[in-house]
C-alpha cells in the first residue's frame, strides 16, 4: 500500500504538467469530490428501503440526456451533481428488497468497492501475464470445485448467461464438426446438426442457434411435465426421430432454474441420455447453478457435475455487480479449439508480459476484457460461500412463504410449483389486462416491482426473489400492497 493511502497522509497535489493529458489539474479537489460521491453511493445502498423501489424517469432527466456532445471541460463536482439529481433516483431499483421483477441481482457494497478498484486499475484481461489472469483462473478453480468439475476445467467471464450459452453452443458445434468447420462453415456439412432443449428454456438458446448459423429451426423444443421439467421420454423420442431422418443430434441444453418458474430439468437423466447418444450436455445455470453453494440445495442440481459445460451468472444469485456472466467447460482443449486464433500481434513468449500459453482471448470472442474476476473474487473472498449459499437458500424460503400466503388467500391462485425462488400466481377472476395493469400500477406506486409472464396461456404475476435483503416481512407487506390494489 502506498503511504499516501493511509489516513491523514495525503500526498501533496501534483498539478498536471501535460496540457493535453486527462488527469485532474488538482488531485486534492478530485479526491474530495470522489470521496463525497463514494459516501453518497454507500448512503444510497444503506438507505435503499427508504426510497421508492422504482420511479419513472421524468422529462427533465430524459432531456438532460438528450444534449449535444460537450466540447468544453466541466467541473467534476457539477457532473456529479447531475449524477445525484438524475441517475441515483431513477435507477432500475434492483437494490430494493421489494424488487422481484425478472431475475435481477441486488449487488453488495463489497462488489461496489471492487468495481471502483477495477476501474482504477483499468486492466485489460483479454490476455498477457498479469495478476488479473490469475484471479480469473482462481474463480475457474472455485467454480470447478463448487460444481463438481475436474480441476482441469476451463472457464471464462462474459457479460451474462446469454453470451455464455452462446459460447457453449459454439463449442459444442466445433466439437461435433471438427476444427475444419471453423474455416468452411456449415456449407459442406453432410448432416444437419440438431440440438434439444425444453419448451421452458430461455430464449437465448434459440438465439444462440440463430447466431451460430445453425438456425433455431434446428433446435427441438422438448415438452415439459407439469412441474416445468424437460420430459425424458420426449427427449429420447425426438433424438430417435431426428436420427431416423438422417440428422445429427449434437447438443442437449438442460436448465437449472427456468426463467418462468425456476423449474430444474432432471439433469442426471439428461446426462445419461447425453452419454448414450454422445451429445454435448450443456446446463443453462443462469438462475440456479450458484444454488450449489448451499449445502441444503445441492441435491436439487444432481447431475450438473456430469455436464460438459455450465453457464451461470454471478450477477444474479451471487450479487456481484453487473455484469458477471460465466462459462465453465469440462474439456479445456475443446473450449480452446473453438476460439483460439493465432495472430502476429498476439504472439506468446515464455517470459515478460507476453508470457502465458492460454489467454482468455483464446476461450471466447472478446479480446479486450475488463476485470470482472476481481469483483467476483472480492465478493466470494469477503462474504464466503457459506454466507452467500445461506442467502440463496433464504430467498427460496421467502418464496415458499409468499406462495403459502397466496395459497391461503382465496383472491389468488398459484400458477406453478415453487421449485426455487420464483412464485407465479394469478388473481382469481381477473382478465389479462387487469393483471397487466395491476403490475404496472404497483411499479408506479414505487412500493414493489413484480413482473409477469404467460403460463399455459394465462398472464401471471411473477415474483422472483433474488435479493439477499428480502425478508418474509417484505412478503407480508407485498401481499398488503396487492390487496390494496384489488379493493
Ligand atoms: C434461465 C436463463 N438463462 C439465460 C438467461 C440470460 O442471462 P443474462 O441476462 O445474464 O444474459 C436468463 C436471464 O434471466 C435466464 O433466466
Amino acid at each position: 500500500m502506498p503511504e499516501s493511502s493511509q489516513e491523514g497522509a495525503l500526498p501533496a497535489a501534483e498539478p498536471s504538467k501535460n496540457p493535453v493529458g486527462l488527469d485532474p489539474a488538482d488531485w486534492q479537489q478530485f479526491r474530495a469530490a470522489a470521496h463525497r460521491i463514494l459516501d453518497d453511493t454507500i448512503d444510497h445502498i444503506a438507505n435503499v428501503r427508504q426510497n421508492p423501489v422504482w420511479q419513472p424517469t421524468p422529462d427533465a432527466t430524459r432531456e438532460r440526456f438528450a444534449q449535444p456532445i460537450p466540447h468544453a471541460s466541466r467541473d467534476l463536482n457539477d457532473v456529479l451533481d447531475d449524477v445525484r439529481a438524475h441517475i441515483f433516483p431513477h435507477a432500475t431499483g434492483n437494490l430494493h428488497p421489494l424488487f422481484m421483477g425478472w431475475v435481477h441481482g441486488a449487488g453488495t457494497p463489497v462488489g461496489m468497492v471492487a468495481e471502483l478498484i477495477a476501474a482504477g486499475l483499468n486492466m485489460n484481461c483479454g490476455g498477457r501475464d498479469h495478476v488479473g489472469i490469475e484471479v480469473e483462473k482462481q474463480i475457474v478453480r472455485w467454480m470447478s470445485e463448487a460444481l463438481g468439475y475436474p480441476a482441469s476445467a476451463s472457464g471464462l467471464f462474459v457479460t451474462g448467461s446469454s453470451m455464455a450459452n452462446f459460447l457453449a453452443v459454439i463449442i459444442a458445434k466445433t466439437e461435433a464438426l471438427g476444427q475444419g468447420a471453423r474455416q468452411t462453415g456449415l456449407r459442406n456439412i453432410e448432416q444437419q446438426l440438431v440440438a434439444y432443449t425444453s419448451s421452458e428454456a430461455h430464449v437465448c438458446i434459440a438465439q444462440a442457434m440463430q447466431l451460430s448459423g445453425m438456425g433455431s429451426a434446428n433446435l427441438r423444443s422438448v415438452p415439459v411435465d407439469v412441474a416445468g421439467r424437460m420430459r425424458m421420454d420426449a427427449l429420447s423420442a425426438a433424438i430417435a426421430q431426428d436420427r431416423a431422418a438422417g440428422l445429427l443430434p449434437f447438443l442437449v441444453v438442460g436448465t437449472a432454474g427456468t426463467v418462468n418458474t425456476g423449474a430444474i430439468d432432471p439433469l442426471s437423466e439428461i446426462a445419461e441420455i447425453a452419454e448414450t447418444e454422445k451429445l454435448w450436455f450443456h446446463v443453462d445455470g443462469a438462475i440456479g447453478a450458484l444454488g450449489m453453494l448451499s449445502p441444503e440445495m445441492r441435491d436439487l442440481f444432481a447431475g450438473i457435475e456430469r455436464s460438459a459445460s455450465v453457464a451461470l451468472d454471478f450477477h444474479k444469485w451471487g450479487h456481484v455487480p453487473y455484469d458477471a456472466g460465466f462459462l465453465l467447460v469440462r474439456d479445456s482443449a475443446a473450449h480452446k479449439a473453438a476460439f483460439a486464433q493465432p495472430a502476429a500481434y498476439l504472439q506468446r513468449s515464455d517470459r515478460g508480459l507476453a508470457a502465458g500459453d492460454t489467454w482468455p482471448c483464446d476461450l471466447g470472442p472478446d479480446l479486450s476484457r475488463g476485470f470482472r474476476a476481481l469483483k467476483t473474487w472480492m465478493t466470494i473472498e469477503a462474504l464466503g460461500t457459506e454466507r452467500i449459499g445461506d442467502s440463496i437458500a433464504h430467498t427460496c424460503e421467502v418464496a415458499r412463504y409468499l406462495a403459502e400466503r397466496l395459497e391461503r388467500d382465496p383472491r389468488f391462485a398459484l400458477r406453478a410449483p415453487v421449485a426455487l425462488n420464483i412464485v407465479c400466481f394469478g388473481i382469481r377472476g381477473a382478465t389479462a389486462e387487469f393483471t397487466r395493469n395491476l403490475v404496472l400500477d404497483i411499479h408506479e406506486s414505487g412500493l414493489a416491482v413484480p413482473s409477469w409472464t404467460t403460463l399455459n396461456g394465462q398472464l401471471s404475476v411473477r415474483c422472483s426473489i433474488v435479493n439477499h435483503r428480502t425478508t418474509k416481512a417484505d412478503m407480508d407487506n407485498f401481499v398488503g400492497i396487492l390487496a390494496s390494489h384489488l379493493n
